[in-house]
């Protein structure tokens, strides 16, 4: 493949609904040029980040590397439009604390910091469990065998999440939809409809209806626990956060919060049960269900990459990245990284101390990764429990989204385990 080729393949979406291109593609670069200059056709150049220690370089030097003003690889046309639709609101759809750098970050991030520790964490274990219980339950109850990634994982974290933020059940489905067609917007399925060319404004645009809705209603009555309430009832400086930030802040719990952890709970049943042996290994040694989490996340790695701008000339890798170029980190790359993991492509058990950066790294890492560890490590404990055997039953399709992403079918079969009186 010519250097255009690559380049064109690097910025493109396609290239992660086929995990066999998508590695050979990045086990290419982290060999022979692992911090690649990319001049993709029709979008602005930018820096591939491939290595984990590089990823990590970039996360220890958030004043360089910053998040403002894009995290997600864009093309000129998609900027455009982006520009058009975002006269009025400063160039932004959205703003939250994951568009954002220094004392505006740490503020921001810092108003629901405690709510995600893990101390209160385990306050939710009850509301956890229940929710993992009444999915198994569903689960077994497809006794033809189901669709495991839309009939079941896309609606664990989405009810734990809107539980928390007491967002009504009957509009669960609905929510689901726009999320997808946010962090999916070129998968030829997933989309909005009829708004090609639109990139994501339409969608965003009624993600701020709802939640200036809900945001409304909140402040309209007396401060709950809920996390809506908490967000719309909370200040900095002493002032209410202004609409576009309370908003940004429903949608970035609303979206970052389920459609990342449905996804590593569908790759991580898939690679267990693609790796002979690993399924039986895990029901034997209930222990191991905390590395094999590590594992899922590792082999899932949703988050397929994030964007930061250098706001000074900055020596990478020996190589000059200069004051306003951008560095695409791709997570999946640094997770499967020869100089870190062991035969990186062999999903093991037995890994030890995993060092998988699935979450990110530094000042903007995953906020919400301590509901994910316990919300996986739930489901798959009640899962393993009430079940005597899974298996594979089809071939499994892959999102195309270089953004947020990994299976869009997983067809299982399920043999329960035997009653016991
Ligand atoms: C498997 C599950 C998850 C994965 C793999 C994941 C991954 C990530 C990654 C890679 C980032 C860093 C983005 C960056 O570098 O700019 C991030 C940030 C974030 N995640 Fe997650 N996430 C997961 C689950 C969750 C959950 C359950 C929540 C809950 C609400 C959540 C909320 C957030 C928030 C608020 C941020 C922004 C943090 C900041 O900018 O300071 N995530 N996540």
């Amino acid at each position: 493949m010519g250097i255009i080729g690559l380049d064109n393949l690097l910025a493109s979406h396609t290239l992660f609904a086929s995990p066999e291109s998508m590695h050979a593609v990045f086990r290419q670069l982290r060999r022979e040029d692992p911090l690649h200059w990319t001049a993709p056709e029709g979008h602005p150049p930018f820096w591939a980040v491939t290595r984990h220690a590089d990823v990590i370089e970039v996360g220890k030097h958030a004043d360089v590397f910053v998040a403002e003003p894009k995290t997600f690889l864009l093309t000129n046309e998609e900027l455009r439009v982006r520009e058009e639709q975002t006269v009025a609101t400063n160039g932004k759809l959205i703003r939250s604390m994951i568009h954002m750098d220094g004392t505006d970050h740490r503020q921001y991030r810092g108003l629901t910091q405690a709510y995600f520790m893990p101390a209160s964490i385990k306050r939710l274990e009850s509301t956890i469990q229940e929710r993992a219980s009444a999915l198994v339950s569903q689960l077994l109850e497809f006794e033809g065998g189901c669709d495991f990634y839309n009939e079941i994982a896309v609606w664990y974290p989405l009810k734990i999440i809107m539980g928390l933020m007491n967002v009504p059940e009957s509009e669960h489905a609905y929510l689901l939809k726009l999320t997808q067609e946010l962090l999916a917007p070129n998968d030829p399925t997933l989309r909005r409809a009829g708004t090609e060319g639109q990139g994501k404004g339409p969608v965003a645009k009624e993600y701020f209806a709802y939640f200036g809705k809900l945001l409304e209603e909140r402040r309209a009555t007396p401060q709950t626990e809920d996390l809506a309430s908490l967000i719309a009832h909370t200040h900095i400086d002493g002032q209410p956060l202004g609409l576009m930030e309370a908003v940004s802040y429903y949608v970035i719990l609303a979206t970052a919060g389920h459609d990342t952890t449905s996804s590593s709970m569908a790759s991580g049943l898939y690679y267990l049960l693609q790796t002979p042996g690993a399924q039986a290994q895990l029901r034997a040694n209930p222990q191991l269900l905390v590395p094999a989490v590590e594992e899922m996340f590792r082999f899932a790695s949703p988050v397929k990459h994030f964007v930061r701008t250098a706001t000074r000339d900055f020596e990478l890798r020996g190589k000059a990245v200069r004051a306003g170029q951008e560095v695409a980190l791709f997570y999946h790359s640094a997770n499967f990284d020869e100089d870190v993991f062991e035969d990186p492509m062999h999903f093991r058990l037995d890994r030890g101390k995993n060092r998988q950066i699935a979450f990110g790294f530094g000042v903007h890492a995953c906020l919400g990764q301590n509901l994910a560890r316990a919300s996986m490590r739930a489901f798959f404990a009640e899962l393993l429990a009430r079940t005597e055997d899974i298996s594979l039953d089809g071939t499994p399709t892959f999102i195309s989204t270089n953004q947020v992403g990994g299976l869009k079918t997983l067809p299982i079969r399920v043999k329960p385990a035997p009653l016991t009186v």
